[in-house]
């Protein structure tokens, strides 16, 4: 079983809350830079008004001190998940893991989606780079750090379970049916075989938002998660 969580990829906060008028059976949703920039804390807390989980993915990347200041300011507002980027370094992940506390889940992006090999190689500056190595290393440095997982493409959600043991969080976006257009991921999954690899948390944003009908679309969703609300 994984739980399902609605990315709120729209520009404004009546779009979103329209949304989710459709959209009684969410639980949870993803709240991600561009909404945040736009609208800010208080439709986080509309948000949890109206009971959902927020998941606020801002993958954080700035000096320990900064960090952490922004993964308490996540926690106050009620948050029950956020980013912050493995490659920001083991004191910067120490830092956020004590600010986050026990009730913000803080969890490590480790290789972005949108990465190749080539272009994560280029960034590094180096000449060849092994995405799953990568993906392996940050994964057990975000657990020595006292994260709580990591968010990774459906293509390394089962190496980071396999990495990480049974317990912490692998959160997996890229999520699709066979039906669904790719969009600009590339390395997609269906939410069943995501979850059997040992994923705990599904991502799934334009294949609901752009459905003709957005409830049924996350019921099937929720239906392959194993997740559907009582
Ligand atoms: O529309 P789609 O289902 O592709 O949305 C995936 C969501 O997951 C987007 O909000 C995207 O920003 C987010 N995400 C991702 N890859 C990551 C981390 C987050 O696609 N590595």
């Amino acid at each position: 079983m994984a739980d399902v969580i609605v990315a709120l990829d729209l520009p404004r906060a009546p779009d979103v809350l329209a949304l989710l008028d459709r959209l009684p059976e969410a639980r949870w949703v993803k709240v991600g830079s561009i909404l945040m920039t736009r609208e800010g804390p208080p439709l986080v807390r509309t948000l949890m008004d109206r009971g959902l989980r927020v998941f606020l993915d801002l993958k954080w990347h700035d000096i320990p001190n900064t960090v952490a200041g922004a993964v308490a300011a996540a926690r106050d507002a009620g948050a029950a998940m956020a980013t912050v980027h493995a490659l920001g370094g083991q004191a910067m992940m120490e830092a956020a893991a004590t600010a986050a506390g026990n009730d913000l889940a803080l969890v490590a992006v480790t290789v972005l989606t949108s990465h190749t090999p080539d272009a994560y190689a280029s960034a590094l500056g180096r000449t060849r780079v092994d995405l799953s190595a990568e993906v392996e290393r940050q994964a057990r440095a975000a657990l020595s750090a006292g994260l709580r997982g990591v968010v990774c493409s459906p293509a390394e959600a089962g190496l980071a379970r396999r990495v990480l043991g049974e317990g912490p969080l692998v959160v997996v976006p890229g999520i699709r049916r066979r039906s669904d257009p790719l969009g600009d991921q590339a390395r997609v999954a269906g939410a069943r075989e995501a979850v059997s690899d040992g994923a705990t948390h599904l991502v799934v944003g334009r294949p609901v938002l752009q459905a003709s009908d957005p409830a049924a679309a996350l019921r099937e969703f929720q239906e392959e998660a194993g997740c559907v609300p009582s």
